[in-house]
């Protein structure tokens, strides 16, 4: 039985017995949230482990970068409500927060965007990759190779105990990645790749490396950059999320962070997670029409079909996702600016959320629209593949992907992540010759 009194600001003591052994173990309190029972000397003082599959209960690291009450819908960068950033800033100030700590200086911004438009282009054999991928690759496996052999150029940026060569990686990977999906973009459709411009910010030079051709001038439509601007803003960072958590995990056995972030990359692709905007999107399709929601909605009721309405439900959000309702907003725009606001799509889509937020069930286990849910909808009439939306979440994440990664490494308490188990499976047994099996 647990008994923590929370006297202190920052330090309390917890106690609880098992079997006939008690236990005291500190009580550590954040700034904001819940109060972390640190079990760190946990099994050298009972033998026992905890169990928390899904790590439900379960706080993997201390951090100051991002803060999220799912209850009530909050999510902040460094202090900073999404909102406020999503509307008054931009993508790069973004990252310079989530590196930094602080939101940037007039002469340090410009100086940080500076240094990312430097590093926009990517090694010419690097690109030569890509030639070897068949053509209807999915870009998220290509992006997954290419981000990962990204270790095999840089080797400047690759000794992680050097502060420096740790903020070059950084540095690199937020100012390659969109070449790189881009690259992927253009490689799937048999279209020259197009150089990064670096007069042109962070969106819009993606923008124009995924749809300009050599044959005819580019213009960039600033709603159509703002938009993926906010998207990118939106998407950077999310706390201790399975992509996150991956990239932590893999960077603490000391790998450097081209690797890290390939992993990163990795485990975002999953539907569950990034992979959702894409479901989400398909499902919509699926659907097509409004008159078949309810069978759907059916569906996704019956404990017996595993079919999930794709863009709904968070793990941590248990009330409406802020991100979702800025992207939202933005989708309106973006499909008043291509003439798409009468797209079924979205016609689908507006009545699926409001027959799933007056439905009983999703109601009881708090299921509401997560960002996914519009995010599909505003880069498909961005003119975006349905293939590309995960690409375009790495992007974005890859800012928070390196915040976490470096301060995990900065952390002096940082040690290899190593979860031990329950092991359910046979007892010690002899090997039995094949002839007598
Ligand atoms: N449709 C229907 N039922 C659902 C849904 C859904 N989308 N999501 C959860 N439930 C039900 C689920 O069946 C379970 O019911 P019961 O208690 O009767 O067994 C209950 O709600 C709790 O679900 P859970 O799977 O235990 O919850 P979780 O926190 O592990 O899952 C989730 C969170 C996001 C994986 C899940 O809600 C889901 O699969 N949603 C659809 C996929 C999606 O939109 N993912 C994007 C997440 S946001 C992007 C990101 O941050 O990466």
């Amino acid at each position: 039985m647990l008994d923590a009194t929370a006297s202190a600001p920052t330090s309390t003591t917890g106690s609880f017995t098992i079997g006939d052994k008690f236990v005291s173990v500190p009580v550590r309190q954040g700034t904001l949230g819940p109060s972390v029972v640190d079990i760190g000397k946990l099994y050298s003082q009972t033998g026992v482990f905890t169990y928390d599959p899904g790590f439900t209960s379960t706080a993997s690291c201390e951090s100051k970068i991002t803060y999220i009450d799912g209850d009530n819908g909050i999510l902040l960068y460094r202090g900073y409500p999404i909102e406020q950033l999503a509307e008054k800033g931009d993508f790069l100030e973004t990252c310079y927060l989530l590196l930094y700590g602080e939101l940037p200086t007039a002469a340090q911004r410009a100086d940080f965007n500076y240094r990312i438009r430097r590093h926009t282009m990517v090694h010419e054999q690097l690109a030569r990759f890509f030639q070897g991928f068949r053509r209807d690759a999915h870009p998220m496996s290509v992006l997954v190779a290419s981000v990962g052999a990204l270790s095999a150029f840089y080797h400047d940026a690759t000794d992680i105990s050097e502060p420096h060569q740790r903020m070059l990686a950084s540095m690199r990977l937020i100012a390659k990645l969109p070449t790189l999906a881009a690259l992927a973009y253009k490689y799937a459709i048999g279209q020259p790749f197009i150089y990064p411009k670096n007069d042109l910010d962070y969106a819009s030079n993606f923008l124009r490396m995924c749809y300009a051709v050599p044959c005819e001038e580019y213009e960039v439509n600033p709603v159509m950059a703002r938009a993926l601007d906010q998207i990118f803003i939106l998407h950077a960072d999310h706390e201790q999320n399975a992509s996150t958590s991956t990239v932590r995990l893999a960077g603490s056995s000391g790998a450097n962070p081209f690797a890290c972030i390939a992993a990163g990359v990795a485990c975002l692709w999953g539907p569950a997670h990034g992979g959702a905007n894409e479901a989400a999107l398909k499902m919509l399709e699926e659907i097509g029409t409004v008159k078949n929601i309810p069978k759907y909605i059916a569906r996704a009721k019956d404990k017996n079909d595993p079919f999930r309405l794709m863009g709904f439900g968070h793990r941590v959000y248990k009330n409406y996702d802020p991100r979702a309702k800025i992207m939202q907003k933005r989708c309106h725009e973006v499909l008043n600016e291509t003439g798409r606001k009468d797209d079924p799509l979205l016609e689908v889509a507006m009545e699926l959320e409001q027959i799933a937020l007056s439905d009983e069930y999703f109601i009881e286990k708090k299921l509401y629209p997560n960002i996914d849910f519009y995010s599909g909808i505003t880069l498909k009439a961005m003119g975006f593949p349905t293939s590309m939306f995960t690409a375009l979440f790495a992007v974005a994440r890859t800012a928070g992907w390196v915040a976490q990664w470096k301060e995990m490494i900065e952390d002096p308490s940082q040690k290899i992540g190593r979860p031990r188990q329950l092991y359910t499976g046979a007892k010690q047994r002899d090997y039995v010759p094949i002839a007598q099996r």
